[in-house]
């Protein structure tokens, strides 16, 4: 801890928002830590970007294709030259980018059940996939129509305890029959490193050495943008992902895509609309502007996240708690884990997150079920699209180890403004490592 200690003065008394010097310094010496790695993620900007330009020019976007074709949405320009330019930016041969996609789960959902057929077998090459696959799998609940009660047969190759990839199981796991992998790139709520697409490559390998035809599947949700490619570029055969997280740039409304092998894009459609229909139909609402807008910042965005995400590991690390990845750590994904190792501080910031929120800082995050989740959730979500996380955020499962896992930043002060908010309800409520004498740091 450095000379102020907590609750000292701080910023404007009579305001609503002040937090004290104390929390305000940590926040500025955690910004300067990290100065080195924001510039660095501020110059790979460009290449995001350049890729995205490139698509948009390669494929003649124009005012036109802003509009859509009402009712079934057949020969719609719009959507073709929308799924051209994500193809394009995925590395991929075909993409599917629809608004009729709920979430990043139900393009997922869609591209399992549109690719298995019944007496398949689902491998899970990294541990349990995120919470709310397992009534997709069929690991909780009945009677929803799970790929489980289709007759697919779900396998996981568990992680080594360190959180990585058990690749001396691999073979081993790969000794019978498997029609499709699945690889998770983000954590989820998982205390693991992200995948980077340099391992994902690696693994997509050696599953083609053992099984030619085996479908190498990528789970992308909050990958887009972190690296100057996507899985498709090292192999995967298919991809899904959020409009409303990082491709969305916080403009999308909502939806999803699937990209990669054209055949298997067309048997994911065909679960999202009907055999028969595919990918062509499906209106986009004449809200393909917002669409093609939000790509075009996503980069920007992507950069602005991880520099966040920066900052949140440098502030927590600096005051002794275990954070995944490190400051500067590799990083697969938008997603920075804290771990707090009891319900109550993992409260104490989210709510003091949430009152930073640009949308709803007045609600009290309580934890609370969420429809697909075993866990109940504390969400400080307020951000502009229902869900998105993409504007500064945070949130958790209640379970041990009680990890915060934060994501989403649009602009670095945002996060500071956050994280100072949260240093000083922490110091409030008593609940900083130091205060307490005691430390959760684990290694
Ligand atoms: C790794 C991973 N996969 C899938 C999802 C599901 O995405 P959505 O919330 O859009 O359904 C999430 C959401 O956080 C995730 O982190």
């Amino acid at each position: 801890m450095d000379g102020r200690e907590p609750g000292g003065e701080g910023r404007s008394g009579a305001d609503p928002q002040a937090v004290s010097a104390w929390a305000v310094d940590r926040v500025a010496a955690a910004a300067e830590r990290i100065a080195p790695l924001a510039a660095l993620h501020t110059t790979a900007v460009k290449g995001g970007l350049a890729r995205v330009l490139a698509a948009f020019a390669a494929e003649r976007l124009g005012p036109h294709h802003f509009a859509s074709v009402s009712g079934y949405g057949h020969g719609d320009l719009g959507r073709a030259v929308l799924d051209r330019v994500f193809a394009r930016v995925l590395g991929a041969e075909a993409a599917a980018v629809r608004l009729q996609f709920v979430s990043g789960t139900h393009a997922i959902a869609a591209a399992l059940f549109g690719v298995l057929r019944p007496g398949d077998r689902l491998l899970a090459l990294t541990g349990r996939p995120y919470d709310t696959l397992e009534e997709v799998i069929g690991l909780r609940g009945t009677g929803q129509g799970s790929l489980a009660e289709f007759g697919i047969h779900y396998d996981e190759l568990r992680l080594e305890p360190n959180g990585m990839v058990d690749s001396a199981g691999l073979a081993d796991a790969l000794a019978v029959p498997t029609r499709l992998v699945l690889i998770q790139r983000s954590c989820g709520y998982s205390w693991r490193p992200s995948l980077r697409l340099a391992a994902i490559g690696e693994l997509i390998e050696r599953v083609k050495a053992l099984q030619p035809s085996c479908v190498c599947f990528v789970d992308n949700c909050y990958g887009e943008f972190v690296e100057a490619c996507e899985p498709p570029a090292v192999g995967a055969d298919l991809i899904a992902g959020s409009l409303i997280k990082n491709p969305g740039g916080t403009i999308a409304p909502t939806g999803g895509y699937v990209a990669g092998r054209a055949e298997l894009v067309e048997q994911a459609c065909c679960r999202l609309t009907a055999p028969g229909i595919g990918s062509e139909g499906g209106t986009g609402f004449d809200l393909y502007r917002l669409l093609f807008q939000g790509l075009f910042l996503a980069p920007q965005m992507v950069a602005e996240a991880l520099i966040s995400a920066e900052l949140v590991a440098a502030v927590f690390d600096g005051l002794g708690y275990a954070v995944q990845p490190l400051p500067g750590g590799e990083r697969g994904d938008v997603i920075q884990a804290v771990q707090f190792g009891a319900a109550p501080p993992l409260q104490t910031v989210c709510r003091a997150f949430q009152a930073c929120s640009p949308v709803g800082a007045y609600l009290d995050p309580v934890p609370a079920p969420m429809p697909g989740y075993a866990s109940e959730l504390v969400m400080a979500g307020g951000s502009f699209i229902d869900g998105s996380t993409s504007e500064f955020s945070a949130d958790g499962p209640l379970r041990p180890p009680y990890v915060l896992f934060s994501q989403g930043g649009t602009h670095r002060c945002h996060a500071e403004l956050a994280l100072e908010r949260a240093l000083n309800a922490l110091a409030e409520a008593g609940q900083l490592p130091d205060r307490q004498n005691r430390s959760i740091r684990s290694d």
